[in-house]
């Protein structure tokens, strides 16, 4: 049996979807309840849902074979994981954003920005050689230039929609993101067999969804 790792929220529904499309019975996970584990039909997979960057740790820690969480999340925590798919939904981008109209590189002073992820933050500045002070912040990033805590903020942004409805705007396009199927490097070699398969459903389940979408 594969022990995977899901991503509660968000891409939870797209993913269940995915793995039914590749074959995998799911309706344990429709009624869920407040539990957390579930099998699939003929437990060929475990099911754990978690947090994103729970997600991460449990892949790399090794007690889950394999998980489904965005790429944001890996860039942010994930080093010592192994990428294997792009499953091509929840798409969205890291952006650094800002009050409208404002130039963000106007004046001498340093900058302040604010993120729930730090290191991306950081790592976009290192690559542009400039010193950035981070402040990281929980959740609803967009209120830290509002409120005059931050020149801009390093986010995801879907739809633009809550940037627009803020006074917000996208300065620079930081990097795309989608979500992806990450594995456990000793698992794949100790499960090779089980763990091939697994990979070539998905695989073979994502392509022909991208088949599907570019004949629309
Ligand atoms: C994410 C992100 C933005 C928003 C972008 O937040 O941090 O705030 O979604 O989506 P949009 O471009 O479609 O408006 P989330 O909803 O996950 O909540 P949080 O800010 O409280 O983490």
């Amino acid at each position: 049996m594969i022990r995977l790792a899901l991503t509660k929220g968000r891409i939870e529904q797209d993913a269940i979807k995915l793995l039914e499309k590749a074959g995998y019975d799911c309706t344990d996970l429709y009624e869920k309840g407040r539990r957390l584990l579930f099998y699939t039909g003929n437990k060929e997979l475990e099911i754990v849902l978690a947090k994103a960057a729970d997600v991460v740790t449990y892949v790399e820690h090794g007690v889950c074979d394999a998980g489904i969480t965005g790429e944001d999340t890996i860039m942010e925590h994930g080093k010592r994981l192994y990428e294997v798919l792009d499953l091509g939904f929840g798409k969205c981008r890291f952006a650094l954003a800002g009050i409208k109209g404002k130039n963000f590189y106007d004046g001498y002073s340093h900058k302040v920005i604010a993120s729930k992820y730090p290191n991306v933050t950081k790592n976009y500045f290192n690559g542009k050689g400039m010193n950035v002070e981070i402040v990281k912040i929980e959740g609803s990033v967009e209120l830290a230039p509002v409120l005059k805590l931050a020149d801009a903020i390093v986010d995801i942004v879907e739809t633009g929609s809550t940037l627009k409805e803020n006074g917000l705007e996208v300065y620079e396009e930081v990097a795309p993101i989608s979500t992806r199927l990450v594995v456990n490097t000793a698992s794949v070699k100790l499960k090779r067999g089980e763990m091939n398969e697994f990979i070539d459903r998905l695989t073979d389940t994502v392509a022909k969804a991208d088949k599907a979408e570019k004949k629309d």
